[in-house]
């Protein structure tokens, strides 16, 4: 509780929330750049992806796209596991919290099949989304792979890409990351029937030779 007092004003303030929103409490470990979870759902939510369609994040990093995919595809509610500051409250009655936590998992959905992938080219990052998923519930609802862009293949038809490459800050790094997006263009040129989201802050992702080189593409989404 925060006490602000301005002359004769007091504002008693309560943190009913406790650790952010945004933090689903699945995150024990994290890479580079993770996305956070409510954006990833927001991300996802924008898509064309339904349920019993084929999900894939080609550099899914600590696993934030296919598990927030999963979370959706399951639908669980997206605080089911963590706590909030309320619930720790005197007044608060326990019976309440325990009723609503009861009715989310009456609403989840644990029959429909999903067909959710996440691969990375850095296996420590593949440990680190299991350890996630594994964190949440849903290691059996996620395939896993350790595989570069250069060597993806599937022949799962009709699903949905939502990739959140690296992009290049600084000029040297600029050759590298084009290459990646030749080496991307390449590797989506056969999934025709798939819908594909690329999620970059790289604000010249859209207009610059990188559209040249990554053709088929159905949104970039740039933040
Ligand atoms: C911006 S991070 C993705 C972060 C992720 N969305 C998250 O929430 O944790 C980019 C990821 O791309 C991976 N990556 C880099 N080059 C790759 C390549 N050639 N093929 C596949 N993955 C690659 C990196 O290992 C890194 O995990």
């Amino acid at each position: 509780m925060e006490v602000a007092i301005n002359k004769d004003h007091v504002i008693l303030t309560l943190d009913t929330t406790g650790s952010s929103l945004f933090k689903r409490g699945y995150r024990v470990e994290k890479g580079t750049a993770p996305l956070k979870e409510n954006l990833a759902a927001a991300l996802i939510l924008l898509t064309n992806w339904h349920k019993d369609m084929p999900f894939w994040d080609p550099f899914c990093g600590s696993g934030t796209l296919p598990i927030e995919a999963a979370l959706i595809g399951r639908n669980l509610a997206p605080g089911f596991n963590r706590d909030f500051a309320f619930e720790q409250f005197g007044f608060m009655d326990s019976q309440i919290i325990e009723n609503e936590r009861d009715r989310a998992d009456d609403l989840a959905d644990y029959d429909t099949p999903l067909e959710i992938h996440a691969s990375d080219i850095d296996g420590s990052m593949i440990e680190i989304a299991k350890t996630n998923a594994r964190e949440v519930g849903l290691t059996q609802d996620i395939q896993f792979k350790q595989v570069a862009i250069a060597d993806f293949k599937t022949d799962l038809t009709g699903g949905v890409m939502v990739a959140n490459p690296p992009y290049g800050e600084r000029m040297s790094e600029q050759e590298q990351v084009h290459q990646l997006y030749r080496q991307m263009g390449k590797a989506f040129a056969p999934l025709t029937d798939w819908s594909k989201y690329i999620i970059t802050s790289d604000l010249d992702f859209e207009n610059t030779t990188v559209k040249k080189l990554l053709r088929n593409v159905n949104y970039i989404m740039e933040l």
